[in-house]
């Protein structure tokens, strides 16, 4: 009874009073008290936040109905494998030839370990491993900053930061922040500088091993060779590699990340079991919901052909962009709030080499290359090291960058990545090359939007009638949530909607 009121609203509970708002599951039990019972709820879009509603509602006995428009679920969570097709908005069409075992992460590709999809890959059973987001051998390539040749990610950071450190330092031991800091202050700060940057005598940034070398180091008589060439502070600046070091900082961006066994999709899969396959309708593109006194109405057509479904609740977790072209009677305030949300371009081309050049030439395994260049990053893969062949991410565009290739063949898209990337690693980058396949999530068919920009927060006075249910109708999706572009904004999205929806239903007696 109080657990039942607790989940109600009506007794303090041991998370609320220490002053956590932790989740709680619907669970069956919470009817046996109240004289109510589960009712039934249409969930509109089978992404993450689409499936992770019916999954949750579904641990209390909600009968829901899963409309999907494509003809699998999962939403921007999308793994290519070979023999998956694609045809975009722009009529490209595609036929993954990936081998066996092959297989890009073409939607979201990567988990912090602090995120709801990580509890949900637990609950489900998803196995994971580590996901390397961020590599000190991996390259940067700055070439419009002058740079002729890509240099390791560990040479960048050691230069950058020695010399920084030096500068700091010396300025601190010349006066410059006597109004700032007291002695003892200036004494730890320089005493930090001079470990951080590994500075010598008078505070000089030498290099060092931190730089790396050009002949690793090995046994006696083999010192190694240190790379050579260090750059004096401002050729180091003048590069502007420097501008990529706050990114292993970020919060959701933190090293150590994470990636589900075998590729992203083993989510959508798990929860699609879990929910069941007779609750999924897919291939079933929603045109009308009506919201009525008793219930909700949902039209959606079916191979040309109407359909309509009636339940008590409804839960849109479709993409903003296309919930807004849908008709329905929630009124002007849904309508502008709908508007709100914009949608944002990204692409991504998975490259797949028969052999993996990267780890063997190179000693790259896993992590990022950051160029200045139009495919932006390129990713090396963070499983199956030291196999036969490997998909590296060949671009990660974002907005008009994104757009640009989008408009490219996609012959012509593998061209200009692989144009890219030789100037970065070579000629294996050309002649290793085996297939490729690209997606471009602004031009794909019932997404049109990579993520989705707002210019307030979800919690905006004109996001409110999305935030808190209108008329029967709730809504979820990352585009609601403070991570939007994140699985994590999904899940909590979808907790929310299904939190506020049991607690109406356990208030009312039928
Ligand atoms: N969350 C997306 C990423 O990590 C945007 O790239």
């Amino acid at each position: 009874m109080f657990a039942t009121m607790g989940a109600l609203g009506l007794a303090p509970t041991a998370e609320a009073a220490a002053g956590e708002r932790r989740y709680r599951a619907p669970r069956a039990g919470d009817f046996t008290l109240t004289g109510t019972a589960a009712a039934e709820v249409v969930v509109l879009g089978g992404g993450v936040a689409g499936l992770a509603t019916a999954y949750e509602l579904g641990k209390a006995g909600y009968r829901c109905t899963v409309v999907e428009a494509r003809d699998r679920t999962g939403g921007r969570n999308l793994t290519i494998r070979g023999g998956d097709t694609l045809t975009d908005l722009l009529g490209h069409r595609q036929t993954a030839r990936f081998a066996p075992g092959q297989y890009m992460n073409a939607g979201p590709a990567r988990m912090a370990q602090w995120m709801l999809t990580m509890d949900y890959c637990r609950e489900l059973g998803v196995p994971v491993e580590v996901f390397t987001n961020m590599n000190a051998d991996a390259y940067i390539y700055n070439e419009s900053e002058g740079m002729d040749r890509p240099m390791r990610y560990r040479t960048a950071k050691a230069d950058m930061l020695g010399y920084v450190s030096e500068l700091l330092a010396k300025a601190t031991d010349s006066g410059a922040l006597d109004q700032e800091l007291t002695a003892d202050d200036r004494g730890r700060l320089v005493e930090f500088l001079a470990d951080y940057g590994a500075l010598g005598e008078g505070f000089a940034y030498t290099g060092g091993s931190r730089r790396g070398f050009s002949v690793y180091p090995g046994a006696a008589g083999t010192p190694g060779v240190p790379y050579g060439d260090l750059p004096t502070a401002s050729q180091i600046f003048a590069t502007g590699v420097g501008r990529y070091f706050s990114f292993e900082s970020e919060f959701d961006q933190a090293m150590p990340m994470f990636q589900p066994v075998g590729g992203m999709d083993a989510i959508p899969r798990a929860l699609a079991r879990a929910v069941g396959g007779d609750r999924i309708r897919t291939g079933c593109a929603v045109t009308e919901v009506t919201d009525k006194a008793d219930g909700v109405t949902v039209t959606y057509t079916r191979g040309g052909r109407t359909h309509v479904l009636d339940a008590d609740y409804c839960v849109a977790a479709m993409p903003p962009n296309l919930l807004a072209g849908v008709r329905h009677n929630l009124g002007s305030a849904v309508r502008s709030a709908l508007g709100g949300f914009n949608p944002f371009s990204a692409g991504k081309i998975g490259l797949e080499y028969a052999s993996r050049w990267w780890e063997s030439d190179h000693r790259i395994y896993g992590g990022i290359t950051e160029t200045d260049l139009d495919v932006n990053q390129i990713w090396h893969p963070s499983h199956g090291y030291h196999g036969e062949r490997g998909v590296l991410m060949g671009y990660y565009t974002l907005d008009t960058g994104a757009d640009a290739y989008a408009e490219l063949s996609p012959v012509e898209r593998e061209q200009r990545a692989v144009a890219a990337g030789l100037r970065i690693y070579g000629d294996k980058y050309r002649t290793e090359l085996a297939s490729s396949f690209s997606v471009h999530w602004r031009q794909f068919p019932y997404q049109e939007a990579a993520w989705h920009t707002s210019l307030e927060s979800p919690d905006a006075a004109r996001y409110k009638p999305l935030t808190e249910p209108t008329g029967r109708v709730y809504f979820a999706g990352d585009w609601l949530s403070y991570m939007d572009a994140w699985q994590h904004g999904a899940f909590a999205s979808a907790r929310k909607a299904v939190t506020a929806l049991h607690q109406r239903v356990l208030a009312t007696r039928r």
